[in-house]
């Protein structure tokens, strides 16, 4: 068995974009939660996936709820990553009711955020869900997808950076 330090000092060398997922739940409340497992899977039907740590407030959103936004952030937006990220029972986290105050953002067709100043916007309805281990893969269908100017943030090894060029 790999153990799991191993594993994410391995899986750590895989350089990645970063995105924070936002969706709504059935009470019209807002969710957000960072996420570096994304990738596209097809094309036609474009379809993309993220997934999704189960014991995440995240995760009871989307079991039951049909849309969600993948924000990808660009550069400017570490501090954004951390405080959707650091998740409430953590230290210095954030509760999770308390991460969109202050955050600036317009409302996609679903409702979902579409956080300012990210790099792009992929408006997404959820098409399959796989278990898969303690995470769900969450594939959705891109609905929309907007891109915007600027570069990106870039997650490697446990830490933010940038691209040099
Ligand atoms: C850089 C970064 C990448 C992350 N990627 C993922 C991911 O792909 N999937 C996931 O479920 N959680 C990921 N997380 C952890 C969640 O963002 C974190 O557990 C979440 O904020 C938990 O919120 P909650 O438990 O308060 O709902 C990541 C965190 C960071 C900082």
């Amino acid at each position: 068995m790999v153990s799991p330090d191993t594993f994410r000092s391995v899986i750590g060398r895989f350089a990645s974009g970063v995105a924070i997922i936002t969706a709504v739940d059935e009470a019209g409340v807002d969710h957000g939660m960072t996420a570096t497992a994304f990738c596209s899977v097809s094309l036609i039907p474009p379809l993309v996936q993220v997934c999704v740590d189960q014991s995440t407030t995240m995760h009871r959103v989307l079991e039951r709820g049909s849309h969600f936004v993948v924000n990808l952030l660009s550069s400017g937006q570490e501090e954004l990553s951390r405080r959707f990220g650091s998740g409430e029972t953590r230290r210095g986290g954030i509760a999770e009711e308390e991460r969109f105050d202050g955050v600036g953002y317009t409302r996609g067709v679903s409702g979902a955020a579409l956080l300012n100043d990210a790099l792009a916007h992929i408006e997404c309805q959820v098409f399959d869900r796989h278990v898969a281990g303690d995470h769900t893969i969450v594939v959705g269908e891109v609905e929309l997808a907007t891109a915007h100017d600027g570069r990106p943030l870039i997650y490697y090894r446990g830490g933010y950076t940038q691209l040099e060029r």
